[in-house]
This record gives C-alpha cells, structure tokens and sequence, in this order.
C-alpha cells in the first residue's frame, strides 16, 4: 500500500532539494491534468510537491488546473498544504526580499474555475479568513526564528495575469487596502478550503508592483526569486518538522453548515 502523504508544498522550481528520494506521481482526478507532482521524505514525513507551473514552467498563472492540482492532492490524502508565491509589493514599506505570510485575500481573477461545487448541493464554504491560523503561524514563527524578520500581516490581492498590472490598477489596489499582488494565490485557496484540506502561503517579495518603478520586467522576478528560494526552503523544512499530528483548526471541518 502506499504511504500516506498528509503534508503538500506547492511551489515552483528551486524547492526540489528540500527532498530525498523523489519520486513523480500521477493521479487519475476528476478535473484532468494536474502539474508535475512529486512525492519524497522531509524531516522523516512523506511530503508532496506541486510544481504549480510544471517542470520547465510551461503553465502560465491562468492556465493553471487548479482544481486538479487540489483534487490530485486530495486523492493522495493530503490534509495541509503548504504553498508559495512570488508577489509585488503594493505596500511602499515592504522591499524585494521580504517574506510574506497573507492573512487576507481579495479576488480579482476573472476566467477561473474556482469551485468544486458547480452542481448540488449548492454549498457556500465560509472563507471569512482564507488562510488556515495553524500553519499561519507555524510559517510566521519559523521564519523569525531563521531570519529575524517576516510580515505577518498582508492582504493578498490575485490578479488574472498574465500581464502584469497597470500603474492605475496598482493604485487602486493601495486604496483598497492590498498589500502584495500575484497571479496564482486564488483560487488555490478556496479549493483547499471546499476541500477541507489546511492551506497558508509563504511569500516573498520579488519586485514593486507596478508604478513604482518606470518598467517591471519577468527578469527580475525570477532573478529575485531564484535569490529567495534556499530561505523559503529552510523555512518550509521547519515548518514540516515543526507539524503537529492532529490539526487544531476548523478547516477539516469546513463543509459543516455550508450546505443550503
Ligand atoms: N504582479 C503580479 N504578480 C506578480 C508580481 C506582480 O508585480 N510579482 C510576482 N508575481
């Protein structure tokens, strides 16, 4: 029989060293092709990894299956994921390199499937805070202890992509009360929520949004990136050792009352 996989990371390339032994998986799912995943050991504890945008990133943040990427993690029996994104700061007080734990979203994708409950019964998950407060805080605390400093307070605004935003969107965003902007938080969130599976995002900082500067360019996100992994990497080892068995939270327990 196969191992347990209870914990996921969803992430994007630079986080294979975090494992041993890894191997590629496929799981048949009810929404098609999920991304590249892989399942290996960190700390003793069977872990899956989600490349969200493939091996060679070839999915663009719109193209993302979400919802076989939560659906094929679901199936392998995974109950936390761990996930992490690439964000620009809207907040003039946070600077390329930060690392980032959101507490809040704001929706504004527009061309996603982003439920699982299409059909009957209609279900309404409550999603009042959309990150789970246990890892939250397993995030929040590891990356002070390796790094002295993390924000851990930020409204994550999703974007559609793949462009990136308009100085005036931007604006707006800073208006409204957004702290960090990408492509890719929503709607991992909520089908990890519909799923009743633990989900928090570590962030990192990777360029201004736009406006601050004349140009943003692919190039210095990636650069920046790359620069970020081995801490985001550290800081997800811990996390993973410092995992209770059983979750304290209510998001295994999400669907209970969602049903009209
Ligand atoms: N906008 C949207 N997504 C992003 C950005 C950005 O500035 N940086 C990294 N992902």
């Amino acid at each position: 029989m196969r191992d347990k996989v209870e914990i996921a990371v969803i992430g994007g390339t630079g986080l294979e060293g975090l494992f041993n032994e890894l191997r590629t998986v496929e799981i048949e799912t009810s929404y098609g092709q999920h991304s590249d995943l892989m399942v290996g050991e960190v700390n003793g504890k069977n872990v899956a990894f989600l490349l969200r945008h493939g091996r060679n990133h070839s999915i663009p943040p719109h193209k993302v299956n979400f919802r076989a990427n939560i659906d094929a993690l679901r199936r392998l029996g995974v109950r936390r994921i761990i996930a992490t994104n690439a964000v620009g700061a809207i907040n003039l007080t946070f600077k390329p390199g930060d690392l980032v734990v959101p507490h809040n979203l704001i929706d504004f994708t527009k061309q996603r499937p982003s439920t699982f409950f299409d059909e009957a019964p209609v279900t309404h998950v409550d999603f009042t805070q959309p990150y789970c407060p246990e890892i939250r805080s397993l995030l929040v605390k590891a990356a002070y202890r390796l790094y002295g400093a993390v924000r851990e307070r930020a409204i994550y605004i999703c974007t559609e992509g793949p462009r990136f935003e308009t100085a005036a969107e931007i604006s707006m965003f800073r208006i409204i009360g957004g702290d960090v902007v990408g492509m890719t938080g929503f709607p991992e969130a909520v089908l990890a929520r519909e799923a009743e599976i633990c989900y928090a995002s570590i962030c990192f900082v990777s360029n201004m949004a736009a406006g601050v500067k004349e140009r943003l360019t692919a190039r210095e996100v990636k650069e920046t990136s790359e620069e970020a992994m081995p801490k985001i990497r550290r800081i997800i080892m811990e996390t993973v050792k410092d995992m209770p068995r059983e979750r304290r939270c209510s998001c295994g327990s999400s669907l209970k009352e969602a049903r009209v």
